[in-house]
């Protein structure tokens, strides 16, 4: 009889929880409590719950991708050219400031200056490619050729054996509107660095 009553009980909470839960959460998109506007931040819970399942989603995704074999000294600053006219403006880069909307966005883009630690080159291919959903963080892969992704991946490892400032000496420098000269200082460390 106790056995039974048990069993009985065990199969109304079922029921009650296979009912109760999708309609709590219908009711909860229908009512626009939750707060949508990027200028109200996540919660850490979610933060957290979503910044884990993306790292997660990426090492599972990008962790088999190998890089080129090579990577020229002129690829490397097609690389930092291709970073600076799509990336810089949410990412920033040494010395540079990201755009002052950035600030606007939930979540907002972070610097990359010690992203090769992170993520390994496949992984860092992937999220160019692919994008994040649900972060502002767009997939390039209809924009850019998996070689220019690449480039963008090789000026991201490259620069983190170069003296800080060089980013803004490339732009100084104006190294993406003329003619490549990759003779010039540059080649050599940089091609150590690969
Ligand atoms: C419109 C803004 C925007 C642009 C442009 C943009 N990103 Fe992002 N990126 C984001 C946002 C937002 C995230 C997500 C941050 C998070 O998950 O917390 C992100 C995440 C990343 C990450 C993972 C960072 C981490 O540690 O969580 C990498 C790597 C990255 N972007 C590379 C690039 C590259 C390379 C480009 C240029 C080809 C680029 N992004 C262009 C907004 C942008």
């Amino acid at each position: 009889m106790r056995r039974e009553r048990l069993i009985h009980l065990l199969i109304g909470a079922a029921i009650g929880i296979a009912v109760v839960v999708p309609l709590g959460a219908f009711a909860f998109v229908k009512s626009g409590i939750f707060n949508v506007g990027a200028s109200h931040p996540h919660t850490k819970f979610t933060t957290w719950i979503t910044h884990e399942t993306m790292i997660n989603s990426v090492r599972r995704r990008g962790g088999d991708i190998s890089p080129p074999r090579s990577t020229s000294a002129a690829q490397i600053v097609a690389g930092f050219c291709a970073y600076d006219t799509h990336c810089a403006a949410c990412h920033g880069a040494a010395g540079v400031s990201r755009q002052p909307w950035v600030g606007g966005m939930e979540p907002q883009p972070p610097y990359l200056l010690d992203e090769t630690e992170r993520f390994t080159p496949g992984q860092l291919f992937w999220i160019a490619k692919n994008g994040i959903k649900m972060t502002g963080m767009p997939s390039w892969r209809n924009s850019m050729s998996d070689r220019e992704i690449w480039n963008i991946v090789a000026w991201l490892e490259a620069s983190q054996s170069l003296p800080p400032q060089t980013y803004v000496r490339l732009l100084r420098d104006r190294r993406c509107s003329a003619e490549p000269n990759v003779s010039l200082e540059l080649s050599g460390s940089m091609l150590q660095a690969r």
